[in-house]
């Protein structure tokens, strides 16, 4: 936790996973939005390609770009003092090779001022990790349920139910650590393997519909505020609506401008 005003760091989240203590991560795509987190104390924020549904508008993630997730992580760093930032790398930005990886991952760092970049997938991105360790970037993993790879999958499905994938994905959780990542994300799996992964590993584990055996916690917080209702995930819990607060507003400057009671005296120039 980072409410004392330090900047919270990378060794921060082996520290808080060996004294126990929960890491809290959200995600924002703009300026307000990171301060509001960053002022809460939030350890981590992600720009998460979660963007391209929540604000886009695209059918799923796999349209992001490297330059809109340029363009929103820049934002999100103008609006983030002490929390650590995560740059989410888009579909196609690493998976083609080791070279076109770090080029990516490197823009995260040198024009978004990332500390840090997230990729989807098990032991077949090891490669893309070490390489884009090796140009001094830490990595954050991400495993079971990747919405990148959704139509592989065959929809957004708990992944791991089963004794062969549960095997599968804890071999990939430990391929990762011994990769380099400095963390790894576990998306929509059972708690039972969520707790048994969390307990082999060293790093630390930040689940999002995994359960509360995992050393921190992440989630889309456009989900948990309400502001995005396409679909509600069953692992969201949803701490207030703005996108009701918003079309009541919004709807009462539509009536009081349409009947003239606004704008009133009091929001108008006398002189
Ligand atoms: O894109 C995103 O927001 C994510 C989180 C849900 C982990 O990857």
């Amino acid at each position: 936790m980072n409410m004392d005003g330090k900047k919270f760091t990378i060794l921060d989240f082996k520290r808080k996973k060996e004294a126990g203590d929960k890491i809290t991560m959200l995600t924002a795509y703009d300026c307000p939005m990171a301060e509001l987190i960053d002022q809460a104390g939030v350890d981590a924020i992600l720009v998460g390609d979660s963007v391209g549904m929540v604000l886009l508008g695209y059918e799923s993630t796999a349209r992001v770009t490297m330059e809109e997730m340029i363009h929103h992580s820049r934002a999100v760093r103008r609006g983030t003092r002490n929390a650590f930032l995560v740059g989410d790398m888009p579909f196609m930005s690493y998976q083609a090779g080791d070279e076109e990886a770090v080029r990516n991952a490197g823009r995260f760092v040198k024009e978004a001022g990332c500390d840090a970049v997230k990729l989807e997938g098990g032991r077949e991105i090891c490669p893309r990790v070490e390489a884009i360790l090796s140009a001094g970037i830490p990595v954050l993993g991400h495993i079971g349920l990747t919405p990148q790879s959704v139509t592989r999958l065959g929809g957004y499905r708990v992944q791991g139910r089963d004794a062969e994938s549960a095997a599968r994905i804890m071999k990939d959780a430990v391929f990762l650590e011994s990769a380099g990542c400095f963390a790894v994300v576990l998306e929509c799996v059972p708690r039972e393997l969520a707790r048994r992964i969390t307990g082999k590993l060293r790093i630390p584990t930040i689940g999002i519909g995994a359960g509360s055996h995992c050393d921190g916690q992440v989630l889309v917080t456009h989900d948990i505020i309400g502001y995005f209702d396409k679909f509600l995930p069953k692992f969201v819990k949803q701490y207030t609506n703005v996108g009701e607060k918003i079309l009541e507003a919004v709807t009462r400057f539509k009536e009081e401008t349409t009947s003239g009671a606004f704008p009133d005296d009091g929001h108008s120039f006398t002189s």
